[in-house]
């Protein structure tokens, strides 16, 4: 199968952004664990990083029409805001788990609203870099 991690906004900076919130691991480093995982696995990885919303948006309209199986995704700070990517979700109809470093509910208000988490397969939140090995694992559970 193929699964797609997709990284939100900011998420480039891993490694140097608050390393206390996020750690120190780099998006180089989970993506590179996350192929490994992957191709031990026998499944095939892509993967993107962008700040921008409509990259995210289309990356995940190509998706669907390219036959990805699940999707690994940290919507980061458009996790709380976009309904765009929500839909896009909703129309590609491919499972997702929704990924988050930090645990966003015991960070600010703002962060305990989710537009994803009502739809995705499950939520992952505050296991840091070891959160994508772990929603990884389930969505390989998911594939079988
Ligand atoms: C994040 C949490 C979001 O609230 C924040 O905007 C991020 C990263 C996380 O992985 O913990 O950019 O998704």
């Amino acid at each position: 199968a193929t699964i797609l991690a997709l990284h939100g906004p900011n998420l480039n900076r891993l490694g140097t952004r608050e390393p206390g919130t996020y750690g120190a691991a780099t998006l180089a480093d989970i993506n590179q664990r996350l192929h490994e995982q992957t191709s031990e696995a026998g499944h095939h990885l892509l993967t993107l990083q962008s700040n921008a919303e409509y990259e995210l948006i289309e990356r995940i309209h190509d998706a669907a029409d390219e036959g990805i199986d699940f999707i690994l995704f940290n919507p980061a700070a458009f996790t709380h805001t976009s309904v765009a990517l929500r839909d896009a979700l909703l129309a590609a109809a491919i499972p997702f788990i929704e990924v988050h470093l930090s645990n966003v509910h015991a960070r600010e208000p703002f962060r305990h609203h989710s537009f994803f988490s009502d739809i995705a397969e499950g939520v992952i939140s505050g296991f840091g870099a070891q959160g994508y090995e772990l929603a990884l694992t389930a969505a390989c559970r998911k594939l079988r």
